[in-house]
């Protein structure tokens, strides 16, 4: 069955189409409704099964014979270290570090954060947490303390899981006095932490609470895989919304392993027993689906990289990895091509290395540029396919399905929508706009299966964020069009979400720190077009009157400040001081126009503008820290 048809099934009969994809999963017990909307907008997908989600990513492969296959494959050229964890192997170590939580009080239900880098024991936490019906939420290791403490008070975890250190490149990023310092701010700090101690760094355990992860593994009795009602929550993974507090985006167990396991087929044309590498982070969505859960569930060879697409030593390192496990689909973000091309514009390394097992490289986690695409596909000769996301989809809604049908590629756009997805472009009345025109991309609901359905602890938060715009619709955030040929084209965030080296930030969170210096009465961050990381924060302030201490010493305190306060993933280096910030009459800072003037594009001047010359002062201020035009 072609594109055309699988996807008119998925939209026209999604109970039967999805009932049908989850007979690739082992259930314990049958659904009693496999769409159940009693509950509308919000649904949920096998309602009344029962299932084990680690089972179905290791213990099932093992009794059909794939125990001796490698699972996990750990490459890290930060600690010239490798090594592999076959299925079984893998396995029993999740089920003594399972039983190790257990006898730590971890039952079904409760919470474990996990604060690690891309080392095997992050794999081993998320499904020992998967084994016992906990609910594991990984915090990427690049956000700083008082982001993880938000977290923890969100999520009230029992546990936490956590290493020694991270290393970047060649600094090591010492975690524990992070990690110490965020659970101090915390109100809700967990019972325990165990702690992975790395050789590069010692940390201090504190008496009582934290415990040694290997002693831990070592001294626990295995545990067995617990059923979970398909409905429970696997995971909350946060993402940045529109405000300082992130979203506390949930998954499902039944839901998501059917979709995992449907899109690694469909999707991304896996078969079991094939590698299949995400160079991202297990702390992003992309590492949650595509690095962990959906290579596992399907049988696959998943490679964890510590490591970068360039330093670590060169840009050569992917193709290294590619050839050295035979990598047959690969899955990154377009920086890290971006970055690759510029340290090796003529690809020299690519003919150094045996790419033949490589059939295909997908690209997501923000735009992807026709220049990168083109470069990409130029120098591989394979099929090289952008495919559109997000954290709170968990899989992708468009994409060119390579395991269906493989469509013309059209660089710029994500191909079509994925089956399971009714995407359309909808105008502020809700009318479906032509094709050709711009809207904001909406999907009908219900979701399909692996979807967010609903924000940890605030269903209200997520029917406001999400449904209310158009009753009966999704709000995807991004604003594009579709084309004549049904292909989606997504051109940019309708909220104050920018998207930096693909990962996903939030101005609106860079905002509130800014205010928060003393010397500051007023901050505005928006996203400047950068040629590498796609786009990079920058700050605009205003000081309150009377402050006289230099501007560069300022400047210098609130880039610390975000550092501090956010993390160093934000990037946050460009701040500029200016008199006022350019509103409309009403009040309503101009972002969209500052953003024109930082990437030196030409604008028109609101019309709601309260004072047009603030616009000349912007224009110099942002001139100064090397933006806009001349
Ligand atoms: N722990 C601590 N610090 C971290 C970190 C982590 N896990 N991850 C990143 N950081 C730090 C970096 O060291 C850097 O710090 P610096 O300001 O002192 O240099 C900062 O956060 C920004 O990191 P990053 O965005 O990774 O930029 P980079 O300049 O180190 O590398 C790229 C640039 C393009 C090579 C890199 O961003 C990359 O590989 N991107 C791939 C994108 C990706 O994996 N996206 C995930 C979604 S698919
Ligand atoms: P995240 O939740 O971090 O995965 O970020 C999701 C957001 O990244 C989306 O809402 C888009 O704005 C952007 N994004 C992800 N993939 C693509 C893509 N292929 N093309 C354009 N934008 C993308």
């Amino acid at each position: 069955m072609g594109y055309a048809e699988t996807y008119r099934r998925s939209i026209e009969s999604p109970e039967d189409f999805w009932a049908e994809a989850a007979a690739a999963i082992d259930w314990d017990s049958a659904w009693e409704r496999v769409l159940d909307d009693s509950q509308a907008p919000l649904y949920r997908w096998f309602s009344g099964a029962r299932l084990n989600t680690c089972y179905n990513a290791l213990d099932r492969h093992i009794e059909q014979g794939r125990g001796d296959q490698p699972a996990l494959i750990y490459d890290s050229p930060v600690t010239a270290t490798k090594a592999e964890l076959s299925y079984s192997e893998l396995r029993d170590r999740v089920a003594r570090l399972a039983g190790g939580l257990k006898a730590l009080g971890v039952a079904q239900g409760d919470r474990v954060i996990l604060y690690m880098p891309m080392i095997p024991e992050a794999v081993i936490g998320m499904l020992a947490c998967a084994r016992i019906g906990a609910i594991h939420s990984v915090v990427f290791g690049g956000f700083a303390a008082r982001e993880l403490a938000t977290r923890i008070d969100d999520a009230r975890p029992k546990v936490i899981l956590s290493a020694s250190c991270g290393i970047e490149v060649n600094r090591v990023i010492p975690y524990k006095p992070l990690l110490d310092e965020a659970i101090r701010s915390a109100a809700f700090p967990p019972a325990h932490c165990v702690i992975l101690a790395r050789p590069e760094a010692a940390s201090d355990l504190k008496d009582g609470r934290d415990l040694d992860w290997l002693e831990l593994e070592a001294e626990s009795e295995p545990a067995d895989c617990v059923p979970v009602a398909a409905t429970d929550p696997l995971y909350i993974l946060y993402t940045s919304g529109t405000t300082g507090m992130p979203k506390g985006v949930v998954r499902d167990h039944g839901g998501h392993a059917v979709a995992l396991a449907w899109s690694m087929k469909h999707v991304y044309g896996v078969e079991p027993g094939e590698v299949f590498w995400a160079a991202s982070d297990v702390g992003w969505v992309v590492g949650h689906s595509y690095i962990v859960y959906g290579p596992l569930i399907h049988g696959c060879t998943t490679v964890l990289y510590e490591g970068k697409p360039v330093g670590t030593p060169d840009a050569g390192a992917f193709w290294r990895v590619i050839a050295e496990y035979g990598v047959s689909v690969m899955f990154t973000a377009p920086t890290a091509f971006r970055a690759i091309k510029r340290d090796d514009p003529r690809g020299e390394f690519i003919g150094r290395y045996d790419l033949s097992q490589l059939r295909a490289l997908f690209l997501a986690g923000e735009r992807c540029d026709p220049d990168t695409l083109n470069w990409a596909s130029e120098k591989l000769q394979i099929p090289v396919i952008d495919h559109w996301w997000q954290t709170e989809t968990g899989w992708p809604i468009a994409a060119n399905c390579l395991g269906i049908e493989q469509l013309p590629v059209k660089p710029g756009s994500p191909t079509r929508a994925v089956p399971g997805y009714d995407v359309r472009v909808l105008a502020e009345d809700g009318q479906e706009v032509p094709d050709g025109e711009i809207g904001s991309i909406m999907i009908r609901l219900p979701l399909p299966p692996g979807t967010l359905p609903t924000l940890w602890g605030n269903d209200q938060r997520y029917i406001d964020a999400y449904l209310s715009a158009q009753p009966g619709w999704y709000l995807t955030g991004d604003a594009g069009y579709r084309d004549e040929d049904g292909y989606l084209w997504i051109m940019s965030r309708i909220d104050d979400i920018i998207n930096t080296a693909g990962h996903r930030l939030s101005t609106g969170a860079m905002e509130e720190v800014l205010a928060s210096h003393q010397d500051v009465a007023e901050a505005a961050v928006i996203g400047a077009h950068d040629d590498l990381k796609g786009e990079l924060p920058v700050g605009l302030v205003v000081l309150k009157s009377g402050v006289d201490r230099p501007e560069d010493e300022i400047k210098a305190e609130l880039v610390q400040m975000v550092r501090d306060k956010i993390g160093p993933v934000a990037a946050f280096k460009k701040v500029a001081i200016v008199d006022r910030l350019p509103k409309t009459r009403s009040g309503k800072v101009l972002r969209a126009t500052m953003r024109k003037i930082a990437d030196g594009k030409d604008y028109t001047v609101p019309a709601t503008i309260d004072d047009p010359v603030i616009l000349d002062e912007v224009t110099d201020a942002l001139r100064s820290i090397g933006y806009g035009k001349g």
